[in-house]
């Protein structure tokens, strides 16, 4: 394949870490161009320090990361430090990096990257949730037109949800901005709970890495912190955020389909809910890429082994 030049918009995360780490791992097929982060884990003044940190870990400070949303577009914030920590790297030692935040604001480092690049040339990966995006669709959505493709990670359907019982994480964080990405207009591939939840390290992974991976395989291993509180089995933790990366790598790994998605942004009960048209019941268009399964072990795997080589 040839190498797809990404912008990754981030809220790490412990899973997070590892998407950025296996970006960083997979030189001769992904080009890291820069790192957005937004509020979601954890405050965006921590996610953006988390991520320049990862980048120091990796041996990459040198690419540039830059703070964008700080609130959610028309709800309350709600973070996930019961699962991340308060630092959002629950499980490392979390120091101020050496690696400067960049002066600019996420959405006009976004825009100007856009506006400057060739058509479809960038890829977005989105592993928090979507406000940054959301806002830079309203503020300039014919410069978002010029995205090859926007990767997320969020959602279910089979799986429910793992931050009320009908949603996950990164879409109930923000609906409304989830909503907005989904009439964008731009092609969409999302990775929900449905295939994320299949794809688990644990123990055994986390002893691997520190003993037989490189740097920052090691630096980054007290992240698989295996909990059975998403009750996907005892001591194993899912890697949500870096199915994206993998889908990259080696689509074959994962089954997917187009079709329609809905977010619900209004009911109390189902706030945050993506309603997967699987059946193609509703008649509406198709607007996503929806991926339904995955090889979990083969793609853990690949995970695990990419991370330990960098
Ligand atoms: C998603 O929510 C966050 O807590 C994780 O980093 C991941 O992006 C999983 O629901
Ligand atoms: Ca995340």
């Amino acid at each position: 394949m040839s190498t797809e030049k990404i912008i990754l918009d981030c809220d790490p995360g412990r899973d997070d870490a590892f998407a950025i780490a296996l970006a960083l791992a997979s030189p001769g097929e992904i080009a890291l161009l820069g790192i957005t982060t937004v509020a979601g884990n954890v405050g965006v003044e921590l996610t953006q320090r988390n991520a320049r940190l990862v980048l120091e870990l990796c041996g990459r400070p040198d690419i540039p990361v830059y703070a964008g949303a700080d609130r959610p577009l028309n709800r309350e914030m709600v973070d996930a430090v019961d699962f991340h920590g308060n630092s959002g790297l629950h499980g490392i030692d979390v120091y101020e990096p050496a690696n400067p935040l960049q002066p600019e604001h996420a959405i006009d480092y976004l825009l100007q990257t856009l506006t400057d690049a060739e058509a479809a040339s960038i890829t977005l990966v989105a592993t928090g949730p979507l406000t940054n995006l959301a806002i830079a669709m309203e503020r300039a959505p014919d410069v978002m037109a010029r995205l090859k493709q926007v990767v997320i990670m969020g959602g279910a359907q089979r799986a429910g949800g793992n931050i009320t019982p009908a949603a996950e994480f990164n879409i109930y964080a923000d609906p409304h901005a989830a909503a907005r990405v989904m009439r964008g207009g731009v092609p969409l591939v999302m990775f929900g709970l449905d295939v994320t939840h299949q794809v688990l390290a644990g123990n055994a992974e986390a002893d691997n890495m520190r003993r037989h991976g490189g740097v920052a395989a090691n630096a980054l291993s007290g992240l698989v912190l295996p909990v059975s509180e998403e009750h996907v089995g005892p001591a194993q933790t899912p890697l949500h955020d870096p199915c994206t990366i993998a889908w990259l790598l080696q689509p074959e790994l994962f089954q997917t389909r187009l079709v329609n998605m809905e977010i619900e942004c209004d009911s109390p009960l189902t706030q945050g809910m993506t309603v997967v048209d699987m059946r193609a019941k509703t008649g509406r268009a198709p607007n996503v890429l929806w991926a339904h399964d995955v090889d979990g072990p083969a793609t853990a795997e690949l995970i695990i082994s990419r991370i330990m080589a960098l």
